[in-house]
């Protein structure tokens, strides 16, 4: 199981062809600085971000840095395609708490293809409040980018497109296929992106399994879990505990979809660890609505439209006051699911009706993006208190996004 690589600061991030280990290393595949995931980018909340990005494709894309509060100009969003060949300056200052964010490509039209082909990679915000609950780290704590690909023969990666989402029949952790690692039988914080267009992963372990954190960094207080549900672009921050394990046999970090784990876990003797989750994690401001019934409904239809409009980048779908909490309704009746998400501000989910019927234990506290599947009804507290500019609302099956299952709205 490879270490996603750290990015270096002193050079640009390089959207690149590249030859994919997993596609037999010769495929034309594409990363970030070559690689699938990509460098992982660390910054501190509170500093500034500042990176130059560079296009070394032979087509348009962005760099959308997803899950972080960005102004429009710096957001990555369809509009303000990189061409290829060139580099731009990004920087904007980072007010936000920790978590585990990612950067991919955003080009209208394109970013199923481009991220299918590999691009993509973590991006992680450490603050004070998260350093005070001495969560495992180092070894201790592993990155885990979960995607899926469709190989056809040695060095040939396929994209099978499907309108309602690409799914691919291996699945991918960290651009391998059912890697294997060992860990010493403590506990271990997992970090999980799912990047994959247009699978859910459901997950569960051969040990207990907590979850802390979600899209917007920790939860209020942990909560154990059997089995946690991942949608495409979500995240979810874990604690394995591995004490129980015995030393020389290993455990299966597992998929409900595919027979073999997804990572195979051999334990191996470790340190004493005596290091108990923290019962609180962190203060979460709750969101109040005053009202009764939502300020906006968005159906989700088809593959292709919300509110039976398609994309257009050059139309404003709506307009939203600043500083105002409104309650939000995502519905459809069919074509589910839908990852939901939204840039420019994090949400709170406080309502699952049909379906579910609830809030799943990993969807409290903050976050940009929600899982909703035929029929249900999902409901969110959003406000919009940092930027004025043009945001976009959209379905993260990224082929229903470049299908046009996304709007643009505007903030102030
Ligand atoms: Cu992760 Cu608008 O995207
Ligand atoms: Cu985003
Ligand atoms: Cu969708």
């Amino acid at each position: 199981l490879p270490r996603p690589a750290e990015f270096d600061f002193s050079r640009p991030l390089t959207a690149t062809r590249a030859r994919l280990p997993f596609a037999g290393g010769q495929s034309g595949g594409y990363g970030y600085d070559g690689l699938c995931p990509g460098p992982l980018i660390r910054v501190r909340s509170g500093a500034e971000f500042r990176i130059r990005v560079a296009n070394a494709l032979r087509e348009e894309t962005t760099f959308h840095w997803h899950g972080l509060v960005a102004p429009t100009a710096a957001d990555g969003q369809p509009q303000a395609p990189v061409l290829p060949g060139t580099e731009q300056e990004i920087c904007f200052p980072i007010r936000q708490r920790a978590a585990l964010s990612w950067y991919h490509p955003h080009p209208h039209g394109a970013t199923a293809r481009q991220a299918w082909n590999g691009l993509g990679g973590l991006f992680v915000i450490n603050d004070a409040e998260e350093d005070a609950l001495d969560l495992p780290a180092g070894d201790d704590e592993l990155f885990l980018v979960l995607r899926d690909a469709q190989i056809g023969g040695p060095g040939r990666l396929l994209y099978p497109f499907d309108p309602d989402g690409t799914e691919g029949r291996v699945p991918l952790v960290n651009g391998v296929i059912n890697p294997r690692t060992e860990l010493p039988a403590r506990q271990v914080r997992l970090r999980i992106l799912n990047a994959a267009n247009a699978r859910v992963f459901r997950l569960s372990a051969g040990a207990p399994l907590t979850v802390i954190g979600n899209d917007g960094g920790l939860l209020p207080a942990p909560v154990p879990v059997n089995e946690v549900q991942i949608g495409p672009a979500e995240r979810l921050d874990l604690i394995l505990d591995l004490r129980g394990a015995p030393p020389g046999g290993s455990i299966g970090l597992r998929d409900a979809d595919f027979e073999e784990p997804l990572v195979d876990i051999a334990i191996r003797a470790g340190a004493p660890d005596r290091w108990e989750i923290p019962a609180r994690l962190s203060r979460i401001e709750p969101l109040v609505h005053d009202g009764t019934g939502p300020d906006r409904v968005f159906r989700f239809e088809g593959d292709s439209s919300i509110n039976g409009q398609g994309f257009d980048p050059r139309r404003i779908d709506f307009a939203i006051p600043f500083g105002k909490v409104e309650r939000w309704r995502f519905y459809s009746a069919q074509g589910a699911p839908h990852p939901i998400h939204v840039h420019g501000a994090h949400f709170q989910v406080i309502a699952r009706e049909g379906g579910r019927g609830r809030v799943e234990p990993w969807e409290t506290g903050w976050k940009d993006t929600v899982l909703k599947w035929a029929p249900e009804q999902v409901d969110v507290l959003i406000r919009f208190d940092a930027y004025e500019g043009r945001y976009l609302l959209h379905c993260h099956k990224l082929e229903h996004e470049d299908g046009g299952m996304m709007l643009n709205f505007v903030t102030g």
